[in-house]
């Protein structure tokens, strides 16, 4: 797949939660629902949320610093940032003020949507321009605070998200330690799960009529996201597998989107991937979108459970409908 023989490793990962826990028995004063329900159906017992003074970008730029000290690459060192989130503080994007705070005076920096499957678009976007030698040094944030955006009166969705961020640092190395992805996306699936603008039109003089809307809440087909995520996600880290030209066996870790528990015990059913090595964590924090894959492998790598050279399958799935999957050994 690498016809240019540069590559790239990730070499530092970093991670940011907000202070305010909400649990399960919190939204039992919110809407119908229980401890009960909530942790057998989905595995979530509580998620972390932003408060009144803190910010996307905050967060952001918390995860960017941890995994710049592990990587021990100051900002100045940088090419690149992308921030894979849906929601950021600016509609205009969001990376540039993580540029600016971190000090990264030589990195361009973008905003990436591709909701949960933002980390894995992003990290595939990231090696575009460190196989092609463009950069060297990139820094991939996936953050997100679906918190502003949830319809707290909706028991099928807001009990599964949470806001958080997390970081990778990515520097050129050979060979290359992106051994293969996949990534696709379903326009005509997209109603399933929405977060989309609402025209509210203002009329400005007789003749001109503008529209100043806003945005609605998330709007979520639960049963049809969960049948695609557990048809789509294994089928597309086989195909990843496959151009990685690694057998499952040769997996060590199975890093996936935490969405719901019973979607990552069914997709390493389906893979026959034993739940040993699974990494999970959505049990704290929920569903935190972008975040949720560099969260979960920052716990993981701070822990001492992902070691240098493992292989790492990991996949996104989420809104669009979009997907993604791609095999990596740490470090
Ligand atoms: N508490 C109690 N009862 C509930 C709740 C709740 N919080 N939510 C729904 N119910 C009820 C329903 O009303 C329904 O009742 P009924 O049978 O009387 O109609 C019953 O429980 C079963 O509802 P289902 O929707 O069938 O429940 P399901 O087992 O499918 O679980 C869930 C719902 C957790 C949302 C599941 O469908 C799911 O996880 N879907 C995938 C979500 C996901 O992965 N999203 C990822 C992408 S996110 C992104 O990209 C931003």
């Amino acid at each position: 797949m690498n016809q240019t023989g540069l590559g790239l490793a990730i070499i530092g990962c970093g991670s940011a939660t907000p202070q305010e826990v909400i649990t399960n028995d919190h939204l039992t004063s919110l809407v119908d629902t229980s401890d009960e329900w909530i942790s057998t159906r989905t595995g979530i017992r509580s998620r972390r949320v932003i408060s009144e003074t803190e910010s996307l970008s905050q967060l952001a730029h918390q995860a960017a610093i941890a995994a710049l000290d592990m990587a021990k690459i100051t900002p100045a060192d940088l090419d690149l940032i992308i921030l894979a989130t849906s929601t950021p503080d600016d509609l205009f994007g969001s990376a540039n003020q993580i540029q600016a705070s971190l000090g990264a005076t030589h990195a361009v920096a973008f905003d990436l949507t591709a909701a949960c499957s933002g980390f894995v678009f992003g990290l595939v976007t990231a090696a575009q321009f460190m196989r092609t030698g463009v950069y060297r040094r990139v820094l991939l944030i996936g953050a997100d605070v679906l918190s502003r955006w949830v319809d707290w009166s909706d028991r099928g969705t807001c009990i599964l998200f949470g806001d958080g961020a997390g970081a990778v640092v990515l520097e050129q190395r050979s060979p290359d330690q992106l051994l293969g992805f996949e990534l696709r996306s379903n326009g005509s699936q997209r109603q399933d799960l929405t977060l989309g603008y609402q025209s509210q039109p203002q009329i400005l003089s007789p003749e001109i009529t503008v529209q100043q809307g806003g945005y609605t809440k998330i709007f979520m087909n639960g049963k049809e996201v969960y049948k695609f995520a557990v048809q789509q996600v294994p089928e597309i880290i086989e195909k990843a597998l496959f151009r990685a030209n690694i057998t499952v066996d040769q997996v060590d870790w199975l890093l996936l989107h935490q969405a719901n528990q019973r979607i990552l015990d069914a997709v390493s059913d389906r893979l026959k991937i034993p739940s040993s090595k699974v990494l999970s964590n959505l049990r704290h924090y929920g569903n935190t979108s972008a975040a949720s894959i560099p969260l979960a492998l920052d716990e993981a790598v701070r822990s001492g459970k992902v070691k240098p050279g493992d292989v790492i399958a990991t996949a996104g799935f989420g809104a669009g409908l979009t997907w993604g999957a791609a095999i990596f050994k740490w470090g």
